[in-house]
């Protein structure tokens, strides 16, 4: 009887059943004869009864009570079962020489991978046409009313949508798309943890780098030229700051990636002992207004090219904080440093090759006081350099777009130490910016 209420669950599943004894081949049969009997018919049931091949022929003279001898039956049953459980259709999971099938090893990871890109390029498309914008301002909306708003044909945009709420980004409901939280929170072109920006400059800069990832593989060359048509002499000039427009968007890229993590970044280690700070190449003050918040004692100078002080201001915010930091324009590698008890190196070194990373630590050191100290900011690759993949994937960016890379904590730390940097100290933040502490000697 109990049957009854399992078969329905049971519907469209292969049931695995243990036991060669002929009761057990009969207690299916049984309840699928009563239950077309009752009427409530088995359509849809199918029912492949495979059988254990385990003999049950422990004998009951083999333990001195029938408990054991149960329990052991039950026990080897079991695990019949769950060996079978991975099997189709009777077959077995490995072939003759020992080697996974498609059956215990199906492709579905290779096809996620496969698909990866598309994931990638739907995000950059919706956020470049501004879907959840749009759906912030009046959503919940139909395809048709997204596609109207945003200039674009409502089959392809409900396509998009729909990619969109298979990913998480966006709730589909009878009334309409709306954004999830996490679209709201990170995928407004305004909002204040906003990753807009960061996806636009994906998607303008590092897409078309990635086209020649085998050329950059093959050849261990920036691939500026192909992708961009540019002379490949100032990487930075020529991918981020060749005209306004585009600088701002790096910089709000730089400003959107670094707030989501200044907090944790800013807490790593107990800061309060420094009096003064130099964010060196500190881009729009991310960072720095954060410090500054946390330690009111704090005063930060954020140093960077001229052309990036010049529009800093566009990224001030509002509160006491910004009374606490100031912003001096130059080259890291050709002008003299500001005076600081503290430097900080918060997403630099991955964009410099080790020669480059030497120019600037060695410049960094002779400025520093005995005492001082250096926060480098950066996502730590672990010692394998196999883990965590946004941090391997970010030092291949790296490689691509700039010949340089990630590194792990004891590559910092040897770097740290070749110029007077001791006591060097990490903390994995847990989200995506790592911190690592040193102590000049
Ligand atoms: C990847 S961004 C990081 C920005 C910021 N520190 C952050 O964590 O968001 C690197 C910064 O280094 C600056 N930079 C590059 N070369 C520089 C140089 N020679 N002197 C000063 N700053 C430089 C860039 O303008 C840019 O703001």
């Amino acid at each position: 009887m109990g049957l009854f209420r399992v078969i329905p669950k049971l519907l469209h599943n292969r049931v695995v059943m243990a036991g060669a004894a002929p009761r057990h081949q009969q207690v299916p049969r049984n309840a699928l004869n009563s239950r077309d009997r009752t009427g409530s018919g088995s359509g849809g049931l199918r029912f492949t009864v495979v059988l254990s091949k385990f003999e049950e022929n422990l004998t009951k003279a083999s333990s001195p009570t029938r408990f054991p001898h149960a329990m052991e039956t039950a026990k080897q049953n079991v695990v019949e079962v769950a060996r079978r459980m991975h099997q189709k259709h009777g077959k077995a999971m490995e072939d003759a020489d020992g080697n996974p099938t498609v059956q215990s090893l199906p492709p579905t990871a290779i096809v996620e991978l496969i698909e990866g890109f598309k994931v990638s390029k739907a995000l950059f498309t919706a956020c470049k046409m501004k879907v959840f914008d749009v759906l912030r301002d009046e959503g919940p909306l139909s395809a048709a009313d997204v596609a109207r708003k945003i200039d674009a044909s409502e089959g392809g945009t409900g396509q998009l949508l729909d990619v969109c709420a298979a990913l998480g980004l966006l709730e589909k409901t009878e009334g309409g798309y709306s954004n999830t939280p996490l679209a709201t929170l990170y995928l407004l072109s305004d909002g204040e943890y906003s990753l807009h920006s960061l996806i636009m400059t994906q998607e303008e800069v590092a897409w078309p780098f990635f086209s020649y990832l085998e050329f950059a593989v093959r050849e261990g060359t920036v691939q500026g030229r192909r992708a961009l048509g540019t002379a490949g002499e100032d990487h930075y000039q020529e991918s981020f700051y060749h005209n306004r427009e585009k600088k701002l968007q790096f910089m709000r890229a730089m400003h959107g990636h670094t707030k989501v993590a200044a907090r944790q970044v800013s807490t790593a280690f107990d800061l309060s002992g420094f009096t003064s700070a130099c964010d060196l190449g500190g881009s729009t003050g991310a960072l720095a207004y954060e410090l500054a918040r946390k330690y009111p004692g704090l005063k930060v100078t954020v140093f960077d090219l001229p052309e990036v002080i010049e529009d800093a201001v566009c990224f001030q915010p509002d509160g006491p904080q910004t009374g606490q930091v100031s912003f001096v324009p130059g080259d890291f590698f050709r002008d003299t440093l500001p005076e600081a008890d503290l430097y900080i190196l918060g997403k630099v070194l991955h964009n410099w090759p080790d020669d480059k990373v030497h120019q600037l630590l060695s410049r960094i050191s002779r400025s520093c006081k005995p005492g001082g100290g250096l926060l480098v900011v950066e996502m730590l690759l672990d010692e394998d350099k196999c883990r965590p993949l946004p941090a391997v994937l970010m030092s291949l960016n790296m490689t691509v777009l700039f010949q340089a890379r990630a590194r792990s904590l004891s590559e910092y730390r040897s770097l740290l130490q070749a110029h007077g940097f001791t006591d060097v100290r990490a903390v994995r933040t847990g989200t995506i910016l790592d911190a690592v502490l040193a102590t000049r000697a």
